[in-house]
C-alpha cells in the first residue's frame, strides 16, 4: 500500500514544473501582505501581529485562506483546518505530536495542493492539526504555521522512519524546496524583512519574496555570507556582542565545540518574540541601563514566566547593544530591548482582574540557556533590524551531486543608531502619553515581591498570616516610597471594588497601604484582559543523519 501511494505521488510530482514562480518583477515597495494570482509582483509580504510579537503571511491551501506564522526556525507546515472542507489530494494516516515554546500541535500528515503569493505548490505535504494547546497559543486568525528552515523536521522524519529516505526526499520536503525543486535553474533563497509598528499603530515595511530581492535592497547579495553550522536550523558563529561600546566577553565555550575560540552558535528565528542568551549575557546588557533592576522569578501579567531573572528597566532607556557576524556590525534599535506593559495584571480573584494601573518596561532579551546544538537565539527583536537573506547554497534536488555551497544567510543593516534614538524617544513619549504612569523600577519590585509574598501567605497560612506579613512589607515599601503620593484618595473607590473582590480582607488592607504608599492603584476589571502572546520556539529537532549531502561547516 504504501509503495503505491509512493508511485501515486511520484507521478503527481511529474506534472510539477506547470507551476511558475515569478523572477525579475519590479516590486512595489510598501508593507503588508500582498495576495494575488500568478501575475502579481512576487513580494508576498508579511504582517505583524499582536504588537510585533508573531509575523505571518496568507496561504491558500486545499482551496482554503490560512494566515500562517512565518518561521525560520522550524520546517513543517501546518494548519488548524478543523470545521472547514479543506480539499486533500492525499492523507497517510500518520499521526505526529511536535511542540514549540507555547504549546503542542497534534495532527495527521496528508497533502493539499498549495498556494503562495503567485507559486503554485501541488501535493504539498503538510499537518492538518487535530489539537493545538494550549487553545489561545495561536491567536485570533492566525491558523498555522509555515516553518522556513532545512528538510529535517517531524514530517520528513517520520515519512523517513516509514518510507525510507530516499521517499521522504521526494514526498517530505517543506513548501520552499519543493519550490526549488520546481525550478531548479532559480536562484535558492528566500528573503525576509520584519516590519514594525509605529507608536500610532501604521506597519513600516516588511517583506517576504522567493528567488528575488527587495526594489532597493539588492545589496544585500553582496553582504558577507554567513555560512550555516548545523543541519537542521539557520544557525552561523557570532563574531562579538557589544553593549555600549564595550565587547562582552563572558562567553563559555561554545557548545559546538568544532566553533573556533570565542565564537557563538548563533540560530536565525524569527518565530521566536523575545531573543534568548544566557544569563550573563542578559544582566551584562541590562545593567548598562541606569535605574533597572533585576528581579528572579515570574513577573504575573507579563511573558516574564520563567524562573529565571528579569530586568524591569525604566520605560525612557534603552542601551546601544550590537552584534558582528562575518565582519560587518548589526546595531540592535533600542526599541527592541524593552517591552511595556500598560498595566500589569497580578491576580485574578473572584473573576476581578487586579491590575497594577501601571506601565512597566521589562527585557526583551531574556535569559535561555544554551540547549547543546547552539548557544544563542536571535529572534524577532533582531531580525527586525537586518533585511535578511536565507540561501539554501547551491540546493539541488536530492539526489544531485552539489559543488559543496553551504546553505547561508546574508543581512543588510537596517538600523541606524543615531536616527534610533530619535525613534526610540519619540515612541516612547506618544506610547506613554496613551498609558498609565511609568512605574520607576525599584518600587515596582517592592509592589511585585509583598504582592507574592502576601498571596503565598494568603494560600498556604490563612488570613491570619497574610495579615502579620502584610504589615511587614507594608512597613518595608513605605520606607521606600519616593514616588509623589499627590491625590491617592481619589482613588478610594478603586480600591472599595478590590476589597470587595477578595476573600481576604486581610491581603486587600496590605495592598491598599502598598498601593497608597507607591502612587499605585490596583483596578478591578471584569473579563478577559488581552491574551497574552507568548514567544514561539522552535520544535526540538534531531537532525541526526539528514541532509548529510548539504552538510554542515562544524558538527559536534
Ligand atoms: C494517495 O495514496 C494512495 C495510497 O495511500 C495511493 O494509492 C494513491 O495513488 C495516492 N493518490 C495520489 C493522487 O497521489
Ligand atoms: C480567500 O481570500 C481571497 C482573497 O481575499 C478571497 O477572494 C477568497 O474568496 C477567499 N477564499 C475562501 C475560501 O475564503
Ligand atoms: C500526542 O501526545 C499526546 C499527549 O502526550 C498523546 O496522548 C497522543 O497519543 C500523542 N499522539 C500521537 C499521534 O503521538
Ligand atoms: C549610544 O549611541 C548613541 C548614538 O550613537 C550615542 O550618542 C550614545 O552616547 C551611546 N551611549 C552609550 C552609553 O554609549
Ligand atoms: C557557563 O556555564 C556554567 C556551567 O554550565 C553556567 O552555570 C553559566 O551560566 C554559563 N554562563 C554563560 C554566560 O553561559
Ligand atoms: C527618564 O525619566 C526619569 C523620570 O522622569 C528621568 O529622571 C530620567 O532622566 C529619564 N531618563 C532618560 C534616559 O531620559
Ligand atoms: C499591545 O500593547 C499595548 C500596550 O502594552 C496593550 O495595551 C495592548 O493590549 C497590546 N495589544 C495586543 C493585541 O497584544
Ligand atoms: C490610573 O492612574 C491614572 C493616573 O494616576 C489615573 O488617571 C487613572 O484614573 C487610573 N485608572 C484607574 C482605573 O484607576
Ligand atoms: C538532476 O538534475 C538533472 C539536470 O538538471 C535533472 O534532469 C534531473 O531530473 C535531476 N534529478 C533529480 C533527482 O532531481
Amino acid at each position: 500500500m504504501a509503495s503505491s501511494f509512493l508511485r501515486g505521488l511520484s507521478l503527481a510530482f511529474a506534472f510539477c514544473s506547470y507551476a511558475t514562480m515569478v523572477y525579475g518583477q519590479s516590486l512595489e515597495s510598501g508593507s503588508g501582505a500582498k495576495y494575488g494570482g500568478l501575475s502579481s509582483p512576487a513580494d508576498i509580504g508579511v504582517i505583524a501581529q499582536f504588537n510585533d510579537s508573531m509575523y505571518t503571511t496568507e496561504i491558500v491551501l486545499g482551496g482554503q485562506n490560512f494566515t500562517v506564522v512565518v518561521d525560520t526556525g522550524s520546517t513543517d507546515l501546518w494548519v488548524d483546518a478543523r470545521g472547514l472542507n479543506l480539499k486533500t489530494t492525499n492523507n497517510t494516516g500518520f499521526n505526529v505530536n511536535f511542540s514549540y515554546a507555547i504549546g503542542e500541535v497534534e495532527g495527521e500528515i496528508q497533502y493539499a495542493d498549495l498556494q503562495i503569493g503567485p507559486y503554485v505548490i501541488p501535493n504539498q505535504v503538510f499537518i492538518s492539526a487535530t489539537k493545538v494547546s494550549p487553545v489561545d497559543s495561536f491567536p485570533g486568525n492566525v491558523k498555522g504555521l509555515i516553518g522556513m528552515a532545512f528538510d529535517t523536521a517531524t514530517i520528513f522524519q517520520t515519512l523517513m522512519g516509514t518510507w525510507g529516505l530516499g521517499s521522504a526526499q521526494q514526498l517530505g520536503r517543506a513548501p520552499i524546496t519543493n519550490l526549488f525543486t520546481q525550478n531548479p535553474s532559480a536562484p535558492a533563497y528566500f528573503d525576509l524583512q520584519l516590519s514594525r509598528i509605529d507608536a500610532d499603530g501604521a506597519e513600516q515595511e516588511g517583506h517576504f519574496l522567493f528567488g528575488q530581492h527587495a526594489k532597493g535592497l539588492e545589496a544585500v547579495e553582496q553582504a558577507p555570507k554567513l555560512e550555516r553550522i548545523q543541519v537542521d536550523h539557520w544557525t552561523v558563529a557570532l563574531d562579538a556582542m557589544t553593549i555600549n561600546g564595550k565587547q562582552y566577553t563572558g562567553w563559555n565555550k561554545s557548545a559546538v565545540p568544532s566553533l573556533p575560540e570565542g565564537k557563538i552558535a548563533t540560530v536565525f528565528d524569527s518565530g521566536f518574540t523575545y531573543p534568548q542568551i544566557p544569563e550573563a549575557a542578559v544582566n551584562a546588557i541590562y545593567s548598562s541601563i541606569p535605574g533597572a533592576v533585576p528581579y528572579h522569578g515570574p513577573i504575573p501579567g507579563t511573558d516574564n514566566v520563567g524562573d529565571v531573572t528579569s530586568w524591569i528597566v525604566p520605560c525612557n532607556a534603552s542601551t546601544n547593544l550590537t552584534f558582528t557576524l562575518g565582519g560587518q556590525e548589526f546595531p540592535v534599535h533600542p526599541r527592541d530591548l524593552i517591552t511595556m506593559y500598560n498595566g500589569v495584571k497580578l491576580d485574578t480573584v473572584d473573576g476581578i482582574d487586579m491590575v497594577a494601573n501601571t506601565t512597566i518596561c521589562l527585557n526583551t532579551w531574556q535569559v535561555g540557556e544554551p540547549v547543546g546544538e547552539y548557544d544563542i537565539l536571535l529572534g524577532m527583536a533582531f531580525l527586525r533590524n537586518v533585511y535578511a537573506s536565507f540561501h539554501y547554497g547551491d540546493y539541488t534536488p536530492p539526489g544531485n551531486s552539489t559543488t559543496g555551497q553551504l546553505p547561508y544567510v546574508q543581512f543588510l543593516s537596517l538600523t541606524d543608531r543615531e536616527k534610533a534614538w530619535a525613534e526610540f524617544n519619540d515612541y516612547i513619549a506618544q506610547k506613554l502619553a496613551g498609558f498609565a504612569p511609568p512605574a520607576d523600577p525599584a518600587s515596582f519590585v517592592k509592589v511585585l515581591n509583598a504582592y507574592i509574598s502576601h498571596s503565598q501567605a494568603g494560600a498556604s497560612s490563612g488570613s491570619s498570616s497574610a495579615s502579620a506579613d502584610a504589615t511587614g512589607d507594608l512597613a518595608v515599601s513605605g520606607a521606600a516610597s519616593d514616588s509623589s503620593s499627590d491625590g491617592s484618595d481619589k482613588h478610594s473607590g478603586d480600591f472599595g471594588r478590590l476589597a470587595a473582590g477578595l476573600s481576604a480582607a486581610s491581603v486587600a488592607i496590605g495592598l491598599i497601604g502598598l498601593s497608597v504608599s507607591l502612587f499605585m492603584c490596583i483596578r478591578g476589571v471584569k473579563g478577559r484582559r488581552d491574551a497574552q502572546y507568548k514567544p514561539l520556539r522552535l520544535p526540538k529537532e534531531d537532525a541526526t543523519g539528514l541532509d548529510a549531502e548539504r552538510g554542515a561547516l562544524y558538527r559536534d
